[in-house]
């Protein structure tokens, strides 16, 4: 039966500079922040582990460079914007969005100390859909990824979704877990959670999908779900259609979600919502615009007890899909230990592929090829269109073989 090690499972956690999974996520670009919240204010934020500030100077260009200035490293998300950069709170250095110092007030011309020897870490950023996507890898980078909920025709809604207090991969595996929603998310749907899903994995040009049947209230009708996960971490799915009001007609709604590395033990999720512009439904309200939040740790020994002297025992769940989510994966260990895992050669058989792909790669690229999902050729990457939904169909169109359209 299928383990993963101990050893196995390090390197597939681990996304510091220099491990084997850090380097190979560097190779992707990240959604880091979004475009319409950039204005004029620099923000703080980490991702893998380094702690970085993201800003828009005022001509409009994009930076991410690293958060201390080289100073005396007071952070710079305290600092002002200016046309040509981000200039720090405490003594002014003025940096721009390549890192470079441009300005050390005070200091005279002639002085030892020179302003084009000062040069802080700094990254390439990319803005599409509404999102600002930033690359950590070697040059020469790969094209931002042109999919169709990105660049598609139609609606689009980001949200950061919520930050786990927990390691990237087991919100990615999250998405590759058909069996779940049967159990976490009864709250949020009860009416096709049958608990036995038909279930299909394959191998996909640009990662996985699995393909889940259920059996419906309705005789002779089937809930089918296809989700894809597209490498390194972006988990598509179709669940936002149970939010539309109106006809259920045209093209169905379809949603992507990367789980961004802070650090090992710290998650951001990013949510993208596509409404294909033929699609008659509706969004009422925003279901979405709630955040998974949790306390710095939500679940503590004896917690009900600190928090009130008559305890209500128990650990209730909002019925919300990606609340519901959000607990069970902050409910495990912070880095899952994977090697304590029994799992199901039928309903794990996703985990268990995505993880020896993940090695796979990471072998392929220590061997200096691209991995699976980056892209070179823009031939290719007008619009890469994801098959990924949630439909009702009827039994005879059970099919759990490799059908998708990106296969
Ligand atoms: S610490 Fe930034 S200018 Fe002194
Ligand atoms: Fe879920």
């Amino acid at each position: 039966m299928y383990k993963t090690t101990k050893e196995e499972n390090e390197i597939l956690t681990r996304t510091g500079k220099g491990t084997p999974m850090g380097e190979f996520l560097r190779r992707y670009w990240w959604p880091i922040g979004i475009s319409a919240h950039l204005k004029e204010r620099p923000t703080f934020i980490r991702v893998f582990g380094e702690d970085l500030v993201l800003f828009r100077d005022a001509k409009g260009k994009i930076g991410v460079i690293g958060a201390f200035c080289a100073h005396r490293r007071a952070n710079l998300c305290l600092g002002d914007v200016e046309r040509d950069g981000v200039r720090c709170r405490y003594h002014g250095w003025l940096y721009d969005s390549d890192g470079q110092c441009v300005q050390i007030p005070g200091e005279p011309p002639n002085s030892e100390l020179k302003k084009e020897s000062i040069r802080l870490p700094a990254y390439p950023v990319e803005e599409l859909g509404g999102l600002i996507f930033a690359y950590f890898g070697p040059q020469p980078a790969p094209l931002v990824p042109r999919y169709n909920f990105l660049v598609g025709e139609g609606e689009v809604y980001i949200t950061i979704q919520g930050f786990q207090n927990c390691n990237w991969l087991q919100c990615v595996e999250n998405g590759m877990d058909p069996v779940h929603p049967s159990f976490t998310h009864g709250g949020a749907w009860p009416d096709i959670m049958s608990t036995e899903p038909e279930l299909g994995f394959h191998e996909t040009e640009w990662g996985m999908v699995y393909k889940a049947y259920r059996k419906t209230k309705e005789p002779g009708m089937l809930n089918y779900r296809e989700h894809h996960l597209l490498m390194p971490g972006v988990s598509c799915g179709g669940s936002g259609g149970r939010y539309l009001s109106g006809a259920q007609a045209g093209t169905p709604v379809s949603a992507a979600r990367w789980s961004v590395p802070i650090d090992d033990t710290h998650t951001m999720l990013m949510r993208v919502r596509f409404k294909p512009s033929d699609n008659p439904g509706k969004y009422e309200g925003d279901p979405f615009s709630k955040r998974w939040k949790p306390p710095q740790e939500f679940i503590v020994p004896y917690k009900e007890y600190r928090d009130s002297d008559a305890p209500v025992l128990g650990y209730p769940i909002p019925p919300l899909h990606f609340i519901e989510d959000g607990m069970v994966v902050d409910s495990m260990p912070p880095i899952a230990d994977r090697e304590n895992e029994n799992l199901g050669p039928a309903i794990d058989d996703g985990i268990i592929k995505l993880r020896q792909m993940y090695l796979r790669e990471v072998g392929k690229m220590q061997r200096g090829e691209d991995p699976k999902c980056i892209v070179r050729d823009p031939e290719k990457n007008k619009e890469i269109v994801i098959p990924a939904y949630e439909k009702w169909v009827p039994e005879s169109e059970r099919n759990l073989g490799k059908t998708a359209a990106v296969g």
